[in-house]
């Protein structure tokens, strides 16, 4: 039996998307293949509130954060620990040889914007990486906020953000934010299957990039802008996945784009609503994700054991993660769920607990 995914990735994928996939194969440097991509890209710079250029990289989204960080610093990088992933990425930055410090906060906290002035104030930097949506723990953090501090203080520090689980739910004003990069894989709020990452790229962070020396191939900015304005890649696209998310970006922007970041919102705020009734709600409560919600299991449940519950009936949520399993469990309400989806699923919870 089929389980509808509320896990924080891979989501749940539509038969209509998954059928956009099932089309005859094109050439990737065929006019079908410019065409379809001159198609999407103005969706995705729609849905991101920029004009600045948006690329596609058949990878998942770790390969483009080491792509990211490799070109994006002459001098220092400070990155940004709040959970399991963004310290994935101070990782990849100290594997690559990048000269970085480390800002770290407890697990459930948000990087706050005095925290990161603080930091930044502390040595020569010109690169910082910053985590939105930290899917490990549920916290969101302002990156609004942040960039607009960074903006005015230390107008040099390339803005790379990781958006992975919350780009395609939650509004990123790309350019009056003031971003440089923000990346997502299109398995979590955009609902394709996953191996297709979204990069936005800013002007200033592309000139930059081509001071870097060893800022590597595959990744390198240069290399798609050697390509894009023909409306292609470098190295061979993700093409069915590219025919999804185009099909896929006609629904998002059909939906409207206020009514996305407002049905994400609803879903968040019904699933906190109903962890605070029966459980608790993990992290600072000020900084909640809108994407995913992270319940701290103050009832000692057996979380595999709900799972497999669940499973029976057609859902799967998530574990806590790393070393928060057991500890917590999450619910994801993302990309194509909707509240119905979201009542559904709080009421097979509550039948199998007896809640
Ligand atoms: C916030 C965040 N960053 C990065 C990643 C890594 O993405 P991928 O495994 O698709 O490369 C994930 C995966 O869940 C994530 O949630």
């Amino acid at each position: 039996m089929y389980k509808k995914l509320f896990i924080p990735g891979p989501t749940h994928v539509r038969d209509e998307i998954l059928q956009a996939q099932a089309v005859p194969m094109i050439g990737h440097r065929a006019k079908e293949y410019s065409d379809l991509q001159a198609a999407v890209t103005p969706k995705l710079q729609e849905m991101l509130y920029t004009r600045q250029r948006v690329y596609l990289f058949a990878s998942s989204s770790t390969g483009v954060m080491e792509g990211s960080i490799r070109q994006s610093s002459l001098k220092r990088t400070l990155t940004t620990v709040c959970g399991a992933f963004s310290k994935r990425w101070h990782e990849i930055v100290v594997d690559n040889g990048v000269p970085c410090d480390k800002l770290e906060v407890e697990p459930g906290q948000a990087i706050t914007v005095d925290l990161v002035d603080e930091a930044l104030s502390k040595a020569d930097y010109d690169a910082i990486c910053l985590t939105m949506n930290e899917t490990a723990t549920g916290v969101m953090n302002p990156i609004q906020e942040i960039a607009a501090m960074i903006h005015k203080k230390y107008p040099d520090v390339i803005i790379q953000v990781d958006a992975v689980s919350c780009m395609a739910g939650v509004k990123i004003e790309f350019d009056a934010w003031g971003l440089d990069v923000c990346f997502a894989g299109t398995q979590k709020c955009f609902a394709l299957p996953p191996g297709l990452t979204v990069c936005a790229v800013s002007d200033r962070a592309r000139e930059k990039a081509l001071k870097v020396p060893n800022r590597g191939h595959y990744f390198a900015w240069s290399m798609m802008d050697k390509h894009y304005e023909k409306s292609q890649t470098p190295a061979t696209p993700a093409i069915s996945l590219i025919q999804a998310l185009n099909v896929q970006m006609d629904a998002i922007l059909a939906e409207g784009l206020e009514n996305r970041w407002a049905r994400h919102l609803e879903m968040a705020e019904y699933t906190r609503a109903w962890a605070r009734k029966n459980f608790r709600l993990y992290g600072d409560e000020r900084y909640l994700s809108n994407t995913v919600t992270n319940v701290e299991n103050t009832r000692n449940i057996n979380v595999g054991d709900l799972n497999k519950e669940l499973g029976k009936r057609g859902a799967m949520i998530s574990n806590g993660y790393g070393d928060l399993k057991d500890k917590c469990f999450r619910i994801a309400h993302m990309g194509d769920l909707t509240m119905d989806d979201m009542k559904w699923l709080t009421a097979q919870i509550d039948d199998i607990l007896g809640l």
